[in-house]
């Protein structure tokens, strides 16, 4: 049985998942717009990824027998000056996501809500995986800096991109 104020906390929480998947949407018509087929796939998959973290919660709050309430999507930007200021936003954004995370999960402890700590759990790992993967694109783009052949090969990387799962 969850809290009225852990179900408040989940449905702020996805909030900011749909808010993710509408940020990396922003930032795959961006790509798009500049012909960057390799980072606009990437980015197409981290906005669906976003969605599976969002329903996920949904899920989880709907199978506790709380209510959903779904709350206005703010509207993302839509320009940026380079992939590098794009990435340096997107970690900047999962570092502020790993910051929310962890805030649910004191409020799970505080409560000593152990199902809601061991759901949580998994998106604590998540986390540290999604920092790891994107700091290292953004440590790419700082070596390959104004050279348009290293642009061209990281797009090529980035385009391998699978699907996302969630479990
Ligand atoms: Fe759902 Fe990228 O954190």
């Amino acid at each position: 049985m969850l809290s009225e104020k852990m179900i408040k906390a989940l449905n702020e929480q996805i909030n900011a998942e749909m808010y993710s998947a509408y940020f990396y949407l922003a930032m795959n018509a961006y790509f798009e717009s500049k012909s960057l087929a390799g980072f606009s796939h990437w980015m197409r998959m981290q906005a669906q990824e976003e969605m599976l973290h969002a329903m996920k919660l949904y899920d989880y709050v709907n199978g506790c027998g709380g209510q959903v309430v779904l709350h206005a999507i703010a509207k993302p930007p839509a320009q940026w000056h380079s992939p590098r200021e794009v990435f340096a936003d997107v970690l900047s954004h999962e570092q502020k996501v790993t910051g929310l995370i962890n805030n649910l999960m004191n409020l799970a402890l505080d409560e000593r809500d152990h199902a809601t700590s061991g759901f949580l759990q998994w998106f604590i790992a998540e986390q540290v995986e999604e920092e790891a993967h994107v700091g290292a694109v953004v440590d790419k783009l700082k070596l390959i800096g104004a050279d348009s052949s290293g642009l061209f090969v990281l797009d090529q990387e980035l385009a391998k991109r699978l699907p996302p799962t969630v479990q």
